[in-house]
């Protein structure tokens, strides 16, 4: 299983997300207090009725002169009102000083990486001025700590929305309106995003694993998804390429170097290399990953991915061949 920390918006680990977080607590200590003290007011004035009614019968059915306490009423709602009115304005400038400071002048040195929402999937593109050094991936993200991140968000089918909850706050994908989010990872960590927007049947399984590590880890991980898929290794691994390259599979799925070449499903190039399979939803073992490969719709009901009929020797080969895709 993956080993992801807890997703949690008030558990920080990017400055975007620290920003967000601090805000949360001021409104909630403001508004925390403002109900205790409605609550011991609300409190005292039930015990000064009840209090009232058994001892004085006649004080609590005779009220008091109208006028007197209508002014007083007057006057502790009206300053109660602008009590309020200040309040409240106070929570919109510091609402308005955390919107200036997450979307922050953009780092044209920025890593960019282009992430495309899909009915129920991320596609995950690292930009490159060179054609050949553009890394896709899937339901999976990357990033350096340390180093701005933008992210050019979009979709081709549905409003999706990015949301990686310990990371920064929500962006949806609208289909036609490209749209950016910046970021900048604070500390190594595992975390778990998923999509925030209902987007149809397993739009509660549209998932992703978000790494944020050291540099170093980060540049070999970068490296390593940028070679073609490594060559059979083994006459099992040999025979599986054969049932992949045979199969249904090439009409949906890439796996660079070799002629599968669909870009319909995710990119399975370097897919031994993922924690996660299904967007985020099963751990990358061989049994899910047998299960996925012979009957997608029977864990995610409404995927794209059809069943598969196979021998459990082409299964056996296959699944050998996509383990050895590191
Ligand atoms: Cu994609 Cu909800």
């Amino acid at each position: 299983m993956s080993a992801a920390e807890f997703q949690s918006a008030l558990n920080p680990a990017a400055s975007e997300s620290a920003h967000i977080a601090h805000l949360w607590w001021i409104f909630f200590w403001v508004t925390l207090v403002i109900f205790a003290l409605v609550a011991v007011f609300l409190f005292i004035a039930i015990l000064r009725n009840l209090r009232r009614v058994p001892d004085d019968p006649e004080r609590a059915i005779i009220p008091e002169p109208a006028q007197a306490t209508e002014s007083r009423a007057t006057k502790v709602v009206s300053a109660l009102v602008v009590i309020t009115v200040l309040i409240l304005f106070a929570l919109l400038i510091g609402d308005f000083f955390t919107g200036n400071a997450i979307y922050a002048t953009p780092d044209p040195k920025a890593l960019a990486i282009k992430v495309t929402g899909h009915q129920w999937w991320w596609e995950v593109q690292y930009q490159d001025p060179q054609p050949s050094e553009i890394v896709t991936t899937a339901n999976e993200i990357h990033v350096p700590v340390g180093k701005a991140v933008k992210l050019e968000l979009q979709s081709t089918d549905v409003i999706h929305s990015f949301w990686v909850p310990n990371i920064n706050g929500k962006k949806d994908l609208v289909p036609g309106h490209p749209t950016t989010t910046w970021f900048t990872a604070r500390r190594a960590g595992e975390f778990r995003g998923q999509c925030a927007e209902y987007c149809g049947e397993q739009h509660a399984h549209m998932r992703m694993v978000f790494v944020a590590e050291p540099p170093d880890a980060f540049s070999n991980w970068l490296s390593a998804q940028k070679k073609p898929a490594p060559e059979p290794s083994s006459d099992s691994q040999r025979r599986g390429r054969e049932v992949f390259l045979a199969s249904q599979c090439v009409m949906c799925h890439t796996i660079q170097g070799t002629k599968a070449r669909a870009t319909l499903g995710p990119d399975l190039t370097h897919i031994g290399a993922r924690k996660m399979i299904a967007a985020g939803e099963l751990p990358n073992t061989r049994g899910y990953l047998a299960g996925w490969i012979l009957n997608a719709p029977a864990l995610k009901p409404g995927v794209r991915m059809p069943p598969n009929q196979m021998s459990a020797d082409d299964l056996n080969a296959l699944l050998d061949y996509l383990e050895s895709l590191k």
